[in-house]
């Protein structure tokens, strides 16, 4: 059973505001994006920054609403659909843990505070002593003090305020945790410290997770399966380990000789992969062809003119790509 379905979804960002809105140009930051998640599964979302990574994270809990497209949880509960009350206690099974720690928890809170903000004003909350020890338990799972719970987000570090954002988020026992690159603003040290936990707490609950990336490595090494994307849009989505031996699509081709290169700054220099280091351009009007045209080396007339589908080039492998077979 999948936890988590999204199909076709779509959404576009008015470019200009008020009068100028009319002239009609948008960013198209999430572009017929299909994939699954199941129980116990680790999906990861992995594509250069501004692809649309957290753009669907965000639809999928409702922060921006989409323009098309359908969000299935637990294949019966139409997300799209979630008025009020149904929608708060979908995100509190849902729950989305923030890229940047230190922007994302208010630093006038104690932590204890920061982890029960949301649980207090759910039909859940069990009082004041309950809650206390089961904030206290969570803090120690996610490797902290009990004693923590009294002291400010301000006082720890990163990868300490990464972790109090994890006992957050998992404080309700959700059934999907999205982590919108909850390692890329740590220290590389950190970052593993941080991703052996969520392995950690993965092992020990029924837990689905929404890995978003840009690190396509990373990725592999923390997901079950993995989708690449690219300007809005799927390009390849498999298996991660089958991905890591036998990525099908250019870009993703590309993306793991960046993850290579990024090893050495100076080959990264070398190796002109200027647009892999930044923010790629979005699409600002709908494309007719493929999205990767501009940077793919294998283009052919077909490619300007016609958007390749999704098609399966193995087993639970898909490539958007007309020239892989
Ligand atoms: N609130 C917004 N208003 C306008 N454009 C946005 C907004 N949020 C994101 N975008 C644009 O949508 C595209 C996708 O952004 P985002 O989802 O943040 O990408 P990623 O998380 O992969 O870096 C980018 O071009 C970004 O500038
Ligand atoms: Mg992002």
């Amino acid at each position: 059973m999948a936890v988590i379905t999204v199909t076709n979804l779509k959404k576009r960002f008015n470019l200009e505001a008020g009068f100028f809105a009319r002239m009609g140009r948008f960013v198209y930051a999430v572009n017929d994006v299909s994939f699954s998640i199941g129980k116990n599964e680790t999906y990861g979302l992995v594509g250069e920054s501004g692809c649309g990574k957290t753009t669907t994270a965000r639809l999928l809990v409702r922060m921006y609403e989409s323009d098309a497209g359908e969000i299935r949880f637990q294949d019966t509960t139409d997300v799209r659909a979630l008025r009020h009350g149904q929608l708060k206690t979908y995100r509190e099974q849902v729950k989305y843990v923030f890229q940047d720690p230190a922007r994302s928890l208010n630093p006038r809170m104690s932590v204890y505070d920061v982890l029960v903000s949301g649980y207090r004003y759910s039909s859940r909350w069990p009082g004041e002593k309950q809650a206390r020890d089961e904030a206290a338990a969570m803090l120690e799972e996610v490797g902290m003090s009990a004693t923590d719970l009294e002291r400010r987000p301000a006082e720890f570090s990163g990868g300490q305020r990464q972790r109090i954002s994890i006992a957050r988020g998992l404080l309700l026992k959700p059934d999907l945790l999205i982590c919108d690159e909850v390692v890329s603003a740590l220290d590389v040290s950190i970052q593993g410290q941080i991703l052996n936990l969520l392995l950690d707490l993965r092992s020990r609950h029924t837990l689905s997770f929404l890995f978003i990336a840009h690190d396509l490595k990373v990725a592999c090494y923390f997901c079950d399966t993995i989708g690449v994307m690219y300007r809005g849009e799927l390009m390849e989505s498999a298996p991660a380990s089958d991905l890591y031996r036998s990525a099908r699509h250019p870009y993703t081709r590309m993306l793991f000789s960046a993850a290579f290169y990024n090893a050495g700054e100076e080959r990264a220099e070398a190796a002109s992969a200027a647009p892999l280091r930044g923010e790629v351009k979005t699409a600002l009007k709908e494309l007719t062809g493929c999205a990767f045209t501009e940077r793919c080396p294998f283009v052919t007339e077909r490619c300007l003119a016609e958007r390749p589908p999704m098609r399966e080039v193995g087993a639970g492998h898909n490539a958007r790509c007309f020239q892989v077979m």
